[in-house]
Formats: C-alpha cells, sequence, structure tokens
C-alpha cells in the first residue's frame, strides 16, 4: 500500500497570528512541513529558528520560511493571515480597504504555487476578505473559505461553561453571521450535555442562565477583541487554536462541522455574501453548509449580518 503523502501547511504572514498557528500546528502535529511566507526576511527566518529549535519536543516535522512565495510550493492547506493590525478600539471592518488590496497583490502569486491548496483565509475583516479571495482566485466556492466565527462560537462556550459549571467541551452552541460586531448567538439550539440551554436548571450554587445572564455573554463575545487588544495589542493564541482545529479538519478529512465564513448561497434571503454557518469541513474544504434552525430574531440578526457585509463588499466594489 503506497505510504500517505507528508502534509504542506503554509502560512502567509509570519506576524502573531501565523507564527501561533505554527505553534499550535506544530505541537498538535498538524502537517509534516510547515512553510511561512512573510515579506520580513529577518523575522520569518527567526521564526523558523525559533520553533525548529524545539522540533525535538513535538511530533515529526519540518518548519521552513522564506520571503519568496515558492515556499508554498505544493502545500495541502494555505492559511492566509496577512494584513493589517487592528488598534486599539478600532473595528475590524475598517481594516477592509488595506487587506482587500493585500489580498489582491499576494494571493495570485501563492495560488500559482499551490493550485490545489484549499485557502483558510484569517485576515480581517474575514468575511469581506474570504469573498475577495474568491473573487480574486476564481476557484470553486468550497476551495477558498475562511475562519468566520469558529474563534467567537469558542468564545461563547467558554462563557457559558464558566457560568454554569461545566466543562467547555460539553456545550454546544454557536456564533453565526459577520466575524465582528454584527455576528448572533443562537441561543435557540444551544445545549449543554443535551439539554437546551433555554431549559437549563442551574447546578447547585451557580446561576441561572437567564436572559440576563445571555445579555452580558453576547456583549463579552462581541467585545473579546477589542478588550484583548487594548490589553496586549491583538488577539493571537486563541485564533491560532481556532484556526488549527479547521487545517485540521481539512488535513484529517474530518467532516467536522465548524462555523466557517462561505458563500451564504444556501439560505435564501442573504444575497452574494460570506459569512459564517455550521459547515462541513473536510479534505475538499467548506462543503455543506447546514439548515440550523433559528429563531425570528436570529433570522433577523442573520439578515441584519448580511446587509452589513453586502454594504462593506458594494463599498469596495466587490
Ligand atoms: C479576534 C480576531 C481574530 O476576534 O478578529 O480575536
Amino acid at each position: 500500500m503506497e505510504a500517505a503523502r507528508p502534509t504542506k501547511l503554509a502560512i502567509v504572514g509570519a506576524g502573531a497570528v501565523g507564527t501561533s498557528i505554527a505553534y499550535a500546528s506544530l505541537i498538535r502535529g498538524v502537517a509534516r512541513t510547515i512553510a511561512l511566507l512573510d515579506i520580513n526576511t529577518a523575522k520569518v527566518t527567526a521564526e523558523v529558528l525559533d520553533m525548529s529549535h524545539g522540533l525535538e519536543f513535538v511530533p515529526r516535522a519540518d518548519v521552513i520560511g522564506s520571503d519568496d512565495v515558492s515556499v508554498c510550493a505544493d502545500a495541502d492547506v494555505v492559511v492566509f493571515t496577512a494584513g493589517a493590525k487592528q488598534k486599539p478600539g478600532q473595528s475590524r471592518l475598517e481594516l477592509a480597504e488595506a487587506t482587500i488590496g493585500l489580498t489582491r497583490s499576494i494571493l495570485p502569486g501563492v495560488i500559482e504555487a499551490a493550485p490545489r491548496a484549499i485557502y483558510i483565509m484569517v485576515t480581517n475583516p474575514v468575511d469581506i476578505v474570504t469573498y475577495a479571495a474568491q473573487k480574486i482566485s476564481g476557484l470553486p466556492p468550497n476551495q477558498v473559505f475562511g475562519s468566520g466565527t469558529v474563534l467567537d462560537s469558542s468564545r461563547l462556550r467558554f462563557l457559558i461553561a464558566r457560568h454554569c459549571g461545566v466543562a467547555v467541551q460539553s456545550v454546544h452552541s454557536y456564533i453565526i453571521g459577520e466575524h465582528g460586531d454584527s455576528e448572533i448567538p443562537l441561543w435557540s439550539s444551544a445545549s449543554i450535555g443535551g439539554v437546551p440551554l433555554l431549559q437549563w436548571k442551574p447546578l447547585p450554587g451557580r446561576p441561572a442562565m437567564d436572559a440576563v445572564a445571555r445579555e452580558l455573554i453576547q456583549h463579552e463575545v462581541v467585545h473579546a477583541a477589542y478588550t484583548i487588544i487594548e490589553g496586549k495589542g491583538a488577539t493571537n493564541y486563541a485564533i491560532g487554536l481556532a484556526s488549527t482545529r479547521i487545517v485540521e479538519a481539512v488535513l484529517n478529512n474530518e467532516h467536522r462541522v465548524l462555523p466557517v465564513s462561505t458563500l451564504a448561497t444556501g439560505v435564501d434571503g442573504l444575497g452574494d455574501v460570506c459569512l459564517s454557518l455550521p459547515t462541513v469541513v473536510d479534505r475538499g474544504g467548506a462543503q455543506a453548509q447546514l439548515d440550523i434552525p433559528l429563531s425570528e430574531s436570529e433570522r433577523a440578526g442573520l439578515v441584519a449580518s448580511a446587509e452589513t457585509l453586502r454594504g462593506m463588499q458594494a463599498r469596495f466594489g466587490l
């Protein structure tokens, strides 16, 4: 039987997010080769050295890097993190002009080097950048998608778990729509250990999961990045882990349901826009979007989120 071909993960951008994805992928043994591309030669060389010196302690892998796009050659997955940093108080949508321009200038060369790869956009505003990347690349929509609200959903699950006193792995809930200010928590389908959250009875000594608690949690999720950026200048660890989870779903052909950002063609009334809905992710990339039941207010929120994103697309001629 033919041995499986060693897998290659390429990461465009060796900034805080890109290197966090590389580091998390190393520790989890996600790919045999991890390639970093960055225009800053000294930075990418130093990052490769620093990670390579730890190879003894992780599953077998090589870390390579360069300022030349050829370092991405024949990658199975490309994660795109090159972009402008969100400043304190700045919204993700305000980064659109800079990051769409960057995507236009870098992506075609990477696709030429790795035409078969699955492309996972992480650069913000990720929904707009994903839509732009699909237009620029001309690749099938399943092959180019965004990290979307995988991170936001993990923030929601963490806060629900902490409030209710259970393990985060026992909480199932999604944030959908824009990875940004108009995102929507799906309380109607959230559950803990199979118990619908809206019917949750507090464990001894734990507070109720009532409307006030839900409101506070939603506010904390939507403002999480702003809070962290105020304190440390950027977010990187959780987005690094969330992106690595998506890469694993592709490379291991997991058919994992993740709220990634893809063309919302399957949902009537949203129009031509990329946003996050629970989607099956496997070796072919972003596949079927699930038709998750929505309450009236959740559906209204999703339509409003789509309108926000379509407005941004129009502003930049996408
Ligand atoms: C955040 C960035 C990745 O939400 O948008 O932390």
